[in-house]
């Protein structure tokens, strides 16, 4: 068995011999298996791969014009293009088969669906989701269709976007559109990706689309996206009982930088805004006291019964801690502070602290009374360099992985009901403010040929995959 730390002094000494290395690595450690029936998927979403911005009658959505903006996204990139994976998407659903993926998690554009974000419908947007389900049957994948991942219409964000009531019910009608044409087939429903970060990063630092600043708008995006969750928690109900439905928070581990008083005190408030605003309304009906108080003029009558609905599933996104710092001129008072001296990074500059994935894990199982966990999103960025043959020896992203799931597996063992993991992602692809300086691809694109090339790091989970189902 090849351990981790081996594995690292092999990659310093070996370096481009190590997918070979791998390849030929022999049986996955016992302590390395997961429950019969656990899920192994990867996760995209619409924005970052699909390109092809103005065919079929789609609309503009709010990172069009965002990224059309000039100095919001680091080298004028756009997803005009991306992967181009409207036109390319049965290449991409062969690689998902070929890792041995049993599941896939992607999402749907709401403006290639609903260009204006409500009344007419673009049957063309729908029959393009029709025939990727179409084709993940073919081959036996499981779809998890994500309604919501950051894309708003633009004609929706020019009415306020998520600081509009309304558009929680615009969001109902167009999950209730979605569930109709495809609820036949996709069982799985995700209502939204990260509400917690496109509310933080979309309406507060305004670093991401629609890039609006401020506290109070990004207390109305988390609440009324909130609503939006409940809202079509029951349209989706409405349609078909035997789907199952989910929410997909990003949850890290929150530590405070220092014991100083005001830095634990920051980090329950920045733990209860991060981790809980979300979660915390839609599976206990409740804002948390750090933050309650922020919330509380936006709650109206019924608003904690909507949007605390039975669910039958967390999905949760994780990276990396998040170590938490008092900041009193900062958004809401606490903000990221410095890294333990030594910790780690990977190439977006987030710590590598694997650990920290199973204490998240356990506070999550323990808080929400041990619901069914999925980590729908786990990755790492890292500078690949392109080997003469054009494969990409990713050995980093490989143990990033692998480590990962050693720290899943340990909260599996501690008793926390997880039943899937998602890496992040299949294909490298447009990361946000960061365009296509970041890649977090197990398969390269290059973005100029945009031929897809699997590297190390696919070829091991594809391995580990195997060997789990070999059992
Ligand atoms: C998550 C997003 C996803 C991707 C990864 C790296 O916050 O959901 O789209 O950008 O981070």
């Amino acid at each position: 068995m090849l351990t981790v730390s081996r594995r690292r002094l092999l990659a310093a000494s070996f370096g481009p011999l190590l997918p070979n290395l791998l390849r030929s690595a022999p049986a996955i450690a016992d302590d390395m298996m997961f429950p019969e029936n656990f899920v192994w998927g990867a996760s995209t979403s619409s924005y970052q791969i699909e390109g092809a911005v103005d065919l079929d009658g789609r609309g503009k959505s709010i990172w069009d014009v965002f990224s059309h903006s000039p100095g919001r996204v680091k080298g004028g990139d756009t997803g005009d293009v991306a992967c181009d994976h409207y036109h390319r998407w049965p290449e991409d659903i062969e690689l998902l088969a070929r890792c041995g993926f049993t599941d896939y998690r992607f999402s749907t554009a709401w403006p290639r669906i609903l260009p204006n974000g409500a009344g007419v419908v673009e049957p063309r947007g729908l029959d393009f989701y029709d025939r990727l389900v179409d084709g993940l049957a073919a081959r036996a994948i499981t779809p998890w269709l994500c309604l919501y991942h950051w894309d708003l219409p633009q004609a929706l964000e020019d009415q306020g976007g998520w600081r509009n009531r309304d558009t929680a019910q615009k969001f109902a009608d167009y999950a209730g559109t979605v569930a109709k044409r495809l609820g036949d087939r996709v069982k799985h429903w995700i209502t939204f990706n990260e509400p917690n970060i496109h509310a933080l990063f979309g309406y507060g630092t305004g670093e991401n689309a629609p890039g609006v600043k401020g506290l109070p708008s990004m207390l109305a995006a988390m609440h009324n996206q909130n609503l939006a969750h409940g809202r079509a928690v029951q349209a989706l109900r409405a349609e078909r009982t035997d789907f199952r439905l989910g929410t997909v928070v990003s949850l890290q581990r929150a530590r405070p930088t220092s014991g100083r008083d005001e830095d634990r005190r920051a980090t329950e408030r920045f733990e209860a805004m991060w981790n809980g605003a979300c979660l915390d309304p839609q599976m206990l009906g409740r804002y948390a006291a750090p933050v309650a108080d922020d919330f509380a003029p936006l709650i109206m009558d019924g608003d904690l019964a909507t949007i605390h609905q039975r669910l039958d599933f967390i999905g949760m996104n994780d990276y990396a801690p998040m170590y938490v710092r008092s900041a009193p001129d900062s958004l809401f008072g606490a903000w990221f502070g410095e890294l333990p001296p030594g910790t780690p990074v990977t190439a977006m500059g987030w710590p590598v602290d694997p650990g920290s994935l199973t204490e998240e894990l356990i506070r999550v199982s323990a808080r929400y009374n041990k619901p069914e966990i999925y980590i729908t999103e786990n990755g790492a960025c890292y500078e690949d360099i392109v080997a003469g043959d054009g494969t990409v020896h990713d050995a980093e992203r490989t143990a990033y992985i692998h480590d990962h799931l050693a720290a899943a597996q340990r909260a599996i063992a501690a008793g926390v009901n997880l039943r899937g993991y998602f890496v992040w992602s299949l294909l490298d692809n447009f990361e946000w403010a960061q365009g296509y300086s970041r890649r977090f691809g197990i398969v390269r694109v290059d973005f100029a040929s945009l031929t897809r090339k699997p590297k190390a790091s696919y070829q091991w989970l594809t391995e580990f995959i195997a060997q789990q189902k070999r059992r």
